[in-house]
């Protein structure tokens, strides 16, 4: 299994600085990224929803990493407990929509974990970073075995549903009653293929985990809050009653 929790300590120089970006805050302004939609879209809302979970112990599972947006948002507002931990994973290789067009060269994947592990290095909790460079089917199983609980995912890997749909079954598997799940892109669409997209797993997984889900959209992100079973099962008055239309034959 490629699970490499690594270390650290030899973060490269950043690749490129971008300056002169008015949405980047002055404490944000020392991070080096190519791509800004973390700080100029989502992060004032991010500043307000989690307000309740500032300064509490917090074990945080972040899948998708890319050059450390999120992480570094996450390193610098949710770890202040002392035994607050943040797992993040990444392939580091960039998504299927990083390798369209001139999309590789555009946000540099190749130098996109040495870019990664610079901009962690200048957050304080650092410390309290364990990085899974793998593939997240394959890290989410290793943290199942090791009985991992969380109190705070965020789902933003491979846009492919079928992986979203499994990262999501496998980090709601591991996140505590009242956690939050965070799903980025329900709206976006890279691909004319619904299966290329997140959307159709997200609705699939919340309609499948409606009994303990509470639902906020937020731009293009579905914040989730687990809570106690809300929807008990009513058993079906007619036993002779399937999931079948004889006109149309069964539906898929
Ligand atoms: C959209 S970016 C994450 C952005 C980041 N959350 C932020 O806000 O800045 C998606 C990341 O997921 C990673 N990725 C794609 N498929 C993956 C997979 N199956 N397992 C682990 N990481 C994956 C890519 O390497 C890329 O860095």
């Amino acid at each position: 299994m490629n699970v490499n929790p690594t270390s650290l300590d030899q973060a490269p120089v950043p690749a490129t600085t971008e300056k002169g970006l008015s949405f980047m805050s002055s404490e944000r302004a020392r991070f080096t990224f190519r791509h800004y939609w973390f700080d100029e879209v989502i992060r004032a809302d991010w500043e307000r929803l989690t307000q309740p979970l500032h300064g509490k112990k917090l074990q945080v599972l972040e899948i998708g990493c890319f050059e450390g947006a999120s992480t570094t948002w996450i390193l610098d507002n949710l770890m202040s407990h002392r035994e607050s931990t943040l797992t993040s994973i990444d392939t580091f290789e960039g998504g299927m929509e990083h390798q369209e067009g001139d999309k590789a060269n555009k946000y540099d994947i190749a130098s996109l974990e040495g870019r990664f592990r610079a901009n962690v290095a200048k957050c304080e909790h650092v410390g309290k970073l364990e990085v899974m460079k793998a593939r997240s089917d394959d890290a989410l199983v290793e943290l199942r075995g090791k009985q991992a609980q969380f109190d705070f995912v965020y789902i933003d890997a491979s846009h492919v549903a079928i992986d979203v749909l499994h990262d999501a079954v496998m980090s709601w598997r591991m996140l505590a009653m009242h956690g939050k799940m965070v799903f980025d892109d329900f709206t976006w669409k890279g691909y004319l293929e619904d299966c290329y997209n997140p959307r159709i797993a997200i609705q699939s997984f919340l309609h499948c985990a409606a009994p303990e889900v509470e639902t906020k959209r937020v731009e293009s992100q579905i914040w989730v809050t687990r809570v106690p079973n809300h929807t008990h099962p009513t058993p079906n008055p007619d036993p002779a009653h399937y999931y079948w239309d004889e006109d149309a034959g069964l539906k898929l």
